[in-house]
């Protein structure tokens, strides 16, 4: 009985082309592999994306939260037509992004969440899920919206994406702005990097384990500090919680 429901429960995925591993030296020198994941390493990756929904900052907290359930629901067969994608330097996650297809022509672009800072890294597995939907599934346009300053600048400005706002987008129902196969064309030489195929020892590597990553965003000692930072001028904001700051002396 429980089995059969089960079976109604769970969306029958399209037969999906996998993305081929790349390589890619970052800025430091270090060598990231970008590969597709399935479910079964789903399990590896929940345990590094679950702290970043206590980050505040820089929207880590909303994007985190929608992220585990994405990849639960992915986990779980409560999603249609999913992929994830790991960004990975020496095996440590760098970054995860996903998505969906809707249609044959059709994407949906889901999250990019960057678990180390500073190496465009977040960009660069930006990039990739873009090459998926483009060049692997042969998709027409990609739907996108950000939930943060950074995702706008990195995503609506870079890519120079087009407005699609009379198209809800499936995170939360915002207006979303579309990835043409034209804008992917004129970005491909300057926004996607990476080489083929990946060597044998570093995608090894990066199959034999996710490992945690070494330098991830961490909460701010205050909780809720950097909304309230954000409309107030004298730091108080800062204050952990129960403290008041002194009021300053009004001069007569
Ligand atoms: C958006 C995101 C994926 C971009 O990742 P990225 O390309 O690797 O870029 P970073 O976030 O590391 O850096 C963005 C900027 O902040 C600066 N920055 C912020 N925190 C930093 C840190 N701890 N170390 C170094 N640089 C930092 C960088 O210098 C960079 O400046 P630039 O835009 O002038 O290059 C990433 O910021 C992220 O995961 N944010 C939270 C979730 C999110 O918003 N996702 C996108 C949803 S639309």
């Amino acid at each position: 009985m429980s089995i059969d429901l089960e079976k109604i429960l769970r969306p029958v995925d399209s037969p999906m082309p996998l993305y081929p591993p790349k390589y890619m030296t970052l800025a430091s020198g270090e060598t990231m592999v970008v590969r597709q994941v399935g479910r079964e390493e789903i399990p590896q990756i929940l345990p590094h994306v679950e702290p970043l929904i206590h980050v505040e900052r820089d929207f880590y907290n909303i994007v985190a939260a929608r992220v585990y359930a994405e990849l639960l629901g992915y986990y779980c067969h409560r999603v249609q037509d999913e992929y994830v994608l790991v960004a990975q330097v020496n095996g440590e996650l760098a970054a995860v992004v996903n998505g969906r297809m809707v249609s044959k022509d059709v994407g949906m672009s889901y999250h990019t969440l960057a678990l180390k800072r500073g190496e465009r890294i977040g960009a660069h597995a930006f990039a990739a899920k873009m090459e998926y939907h483009m060049d692997i599934l042969g998709q027409k346009e990609v739907l996108i919206v950000a939930e943060s300053p950074i995702g706008f600048r990195r995503w609506m400005i870079e890519y120079k994406l087009e407005k699609r706002f009379e198209i809800p987008h499936e995170l939360g129902g915002p207006p979303s702005w579309a990835l043409t196969r034209e804008l992917f064309d004129a970005a491909r030489d300057t926004l996607l990097v990476g080489r083929r195929p990946v060597p044998e020892a570093a995608l090894a590597k990066a199959k034999a384990g996710i490992l945690p990553p070494i330098d991830p965003p961490t909460p701010a000692a205050d909780f809720l500090a950097a909304t309230r930072s954000q409309y107030d001028s004298t730091g108080t904001a800062l204050l952990p919680p129960g403290k008041t700051a002194q009021k300053p002396k009004r001069s007569e």
